[in-house]
């Protein structure tokens, strides 16, 4: 499906990223692995960057790289992310200012630097967000804040850069990753109660859809959000 492509995926460390980048590479991609941990792929096919998505040079870096080993940029995968869990009122602004740089403003900055390399490539960029973006949780206001905005982002992105560039969001529900870790299981079979399909998603169930998006068999979509979340969002347990 991404046969000839070369592809940037962030958070590649993590539960989503790590899944997103087996897939690509198995669909034959050239993928520059990013992420602020050190424990990213060593694998044939991966060229690895250690560095803060939440920093313009990070992002000069990705595009000088992908323009020097490759020479071309067709698909940005911006999945990096950080929760911290407070209300508003107990949220520190370090932490709020953090989240939504992380969260939100990467996928600017990806954007600013990458976009001429993707116009060339008739590229695609696929957005994480989250179905926090949709429903409110307690704990979560800069975090959901990020979510929401990546969705009103990737729209506007769509609208910019078409129809050169395709713009898509996913919004992932529960999927079993380290990002559950510190989540008690009361919590977390509660979740799981929660979605129709009666389970936690796996990371490769995202990084399906991820590589849908990122291919040319999804070319007439963009602008779009793509939940995947087992229904969770579509499920109630009260009228
Ligand atoms: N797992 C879920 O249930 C779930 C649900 C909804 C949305 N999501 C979204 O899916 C994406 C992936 O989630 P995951 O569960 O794999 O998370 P994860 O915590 O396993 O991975 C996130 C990765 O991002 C990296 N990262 C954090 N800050 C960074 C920075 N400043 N620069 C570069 N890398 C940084 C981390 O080191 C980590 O490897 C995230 O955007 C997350 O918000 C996940």
């Amino acid at each position: 499906m991404l046969s000839g492509k070369v592809a940037v995926v962030t958070g590649a460390a993590g539960g989503i990223g790590a899944a997103v980048v087996e897939r690509f590479v198995a669909e034959g991609a050239r993928v520059i692995a990013v992420d602020v941990a050190d424990q990213l792929p060593d694998r044939a096919g991966v060229l690895t960057i250690t560095g803060d998505v939440a920093e313009a040079a990070i992002w000069r870096r990705v595009a000088d790289t992908a323009r020097a080993e490759f020479g071309r940029l067709d698909v940005v995968h911006s999945n990096a992310s950080v929760t911290v869990r407070a209300p508003a009122h107990e949220l520190s602004e370090r932490d709020w200012d953090r989240q939504i740089a992380v969260n939100l403003k990467a996928t600017y900055l990806a954007v600013h630097e990458c976009v001429g390399l993707l116009r060339e490539a008739g590229g695609a960029v696929v957005l994480s967000s989250s179905v926090h973006a949709v429903v409110g949780l307690p704990g979560h206001p800069a975090y959901a804040a990020a979510k929401g905005g990546l969705v009103a982002l990737g729209r506007q992105l769509a609208v910019e850069y078409g129809p050169h560039v395709r713009v898509n969001t996913v919004l992932p529900g529960p999927i079993l990753t380290s990002a559950w870790d510190d989540v008690s299981e009361a919590d977390r079979v509660r979740s799981v109660a929660a979605t129709a399909a009666g389970r936690f998603g796996r990371p490769s169930e995202v990084a399906a859809a991820v590589t849908f998006l990122a291919s040319d068999e999804s070319s007439y979509i963009t602008g779009a959000c793509l939940v995947v979340d087992g229904g969770w969002t579509a499920m109630k347990d009260s009228a």
